[in-house]
């Protein structure tokens, strides 16, 4: 495996997952029963964005320190409060991956497990956590098979964040049948999903394979930072959300909306819109 998110984290993708993640969140903890949460591909958890890695890639440079100066909607409010816990005022130092916003928002009644097969950021993984003294769980293995298996395992609630590197040519693949074998195990489970926007053939595929799960209604949103002209390029990113409780579908149009008005390219457009149901 060669992909390393500290190349990427910061990047327009993250603000877009993670200002969704942490509004999702929100919703699902209004509330008060317990919450399992699985984030199938956790990486390291917490980036350090003065390292070799970013200072290559400079991709935090041009996401989270430009949009974090702009005059950004509330939706954003809990992923900035979280960037700002963890750096000094005005610094962008320190960015925090999904297991930190999770992190954030469990509560003594939920758990969570988070799947990491790189044994290095899974070492990081579990220090984050075992730090954090929450109900939760480093696991170095499949995040796909684990989520199945909480499906079937887990009593109450379920949420599953599905967040590949995109490196294998079957994850779109893998997704959908992981998203299949989760809801046939538990109708009402949430589901988050991120997908790298290149060209619009790969996306229909993607939602055709949605569509023959007969899936419950599945809001699809998409951030296009340009226009999709360079399939070899990522011109934007998408999320794609099942099962999330009501309100979440507009939240999801005004992030797309701000990150495309705040870091997009002439042509650049946001697009929320649902299949299934
Ligand atoms: C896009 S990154 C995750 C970023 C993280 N969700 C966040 O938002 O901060 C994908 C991660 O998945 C890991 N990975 C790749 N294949 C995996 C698999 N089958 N199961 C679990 N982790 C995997 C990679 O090593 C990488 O760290």
């Amino acid at each position: 495996m060669n992909y390393r998110h500290a190349f990427h984290a910061g990047n327009f993708a993250d603000l877009v997952k993670h200002a969704a993640l942490t509004r999702l969140l929100a919703r699902l903890m209004a509330d008060p029963s317990p919450l399992t949460v699985v984030d199938t591909h956790a990486g390291a958890g917490l980036y350090d964005l003065t390292d070799a890695h970013q200072a290559r890639s400079k991709e935090a440079e041009a996401g989270v320190a430009r949009l974090i100066g702009h005059d950004l909607p509330p939706e954003f409010d809990a992923l900035v409060a979280a960037v700002e816990a963890r750096n000094a005022p005005g610094k962008v130092e320190t960015y925090p991956g999904s297991p930190s916003l999770i992190l954030d928002a469990l509560r003594p009644q939920d758990r969570y497990l988070a799947c990491e097969l790189r044994p290095d950021d899974h070492g990081r993984l579990g220090t984050l956590l075992k730090r954090s003294g929450k109900p939760a769980q480093a696991r170095l293995t499949d995040g796909y098979d684990a989520a199945v298996e909480m499906a079937r395992e887990a009593e109450g609630r379920l949420f599953v964040l599905i967040d590949p590197p995109f490196e294998r040519p079957d994850d779109y693949v893998r997704i959908a049948e992981t998203l299949g074998a989760v809801l046939k195990a538990k109708p009402r489970a949430t589901v988050l999903v991120w997908l790298p926007l290149k060209d619009l053939e790969t996306l229909d595929g993607y939602v055709r394979r949605l569509e023959a799960l007969n899936l419950p209604r599945t809001v699809v949103a998409e951030a296009r930072l340009k226009p999709l002209h360079d399939p070899m390029k990522m011109n934007g990113c998408v999320l794609t959300a099942t099962g999330a409780p009501k309100g979440f579908e507009a939240e999801l149009q005004v992030i797309c909306d701000a990150v495309v008005a705040g870091l997009g390219a002439p042509g650049g457009k946001a697009k929320v819109w649902s299949v299934g149901g």
